[in-house]
């Protein structure tokens, strides 16, 4: 288990690695900070994707360990995410009217919104505060669905001509919600909502 620990691990550096390369060989084109922000969401876009993934893993291969790597690969999409948002800021945007900057375009509020439902998950992920939250900890992780389908639209939003891409990753999330929502009942993917599980 440590093994694979440690190899998951090093792939989901992978991306930042690549970006640091792609920086130090000025290999980004004409405007560095909007293709730096790009590959930073997307990296965290893949990450909140395999973390779904997680689930059918385990219920379609019977190994229970693949669970032993979701907090990784969900703490890993919420880094890249962070990441994104303070790149965004800092080359593009810059930190002056803050409320100003995330309300004004409508990709930019999906967005906000979804990186908001995302810390309660982070901060919530780690045993200290699983035990403080206690039976919440469930329904309020559910919250990755109603984020996943807003990066989505973040992602299909802010697309200017071929939307291709946003589409097949729109098919992917589809499938993993809809997989949860055949085996576990849809009243699963409702976050917030207590149940007796
Ligand atoms: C306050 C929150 C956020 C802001 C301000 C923001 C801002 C941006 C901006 C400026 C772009 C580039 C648009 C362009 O190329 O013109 C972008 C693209 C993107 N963002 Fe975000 N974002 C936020 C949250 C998120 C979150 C939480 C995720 C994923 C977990 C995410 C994933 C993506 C993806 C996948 C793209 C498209 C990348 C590509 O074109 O390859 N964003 N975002």
């Amino acid at each position: 288990m440590t093994g694979l620990k440690v190899l998951v691990f090093v792939l989901a550096l992978l991306p930042l690695g690549l970006l640091f390369l792609d920086i130090k060989n000025g290999a980004l084109g004409p405007d560095p900070g909007q293709a730096i922000t790009e590959s930073l969401g997307l990296a965290a876009f893949q990450l909140l994707l395999i973390t779904l993934l997680i689930s059918p893993l385990k219920k379609l291969t019977g190994w229970a360990g693949w669970v032993r790597l979701r907090r990784m690969l969900g703490l890993f999409s919420f880094f890249y995410a962070s990441l994104h948002v303070l790149v965004f800021l800092q080359l593009i945007l810059g930190w002056g009217d803050l409320w100003a900057t995330f309300t004004k375009r409508p990709y930019i509020i999906v967005g906000a919104l979804a990186f908001l439902m995302l810390i309660p998950l982070a901060v919530t992920s780690f045993r200290s505060a699983m035990k403080k939250v206690g039976r919440w900890w469930k329904p309020l992780h559910r919250l990755i669905y109603p984020a996943g389908v807003l990066v989505w639209l973040h992602f299909l939003w802010q697309a200017r001509a071929d939307i291709g891409e946003m589409v097949a990753y729109g098919l992917v999330l589809l499938v993993l919600l809809g997989l949860r929502g055949h085996w576990n009942g849809w009243g699963d993917l409702i976050p917030l909502r207590k149940t007796a599980r």
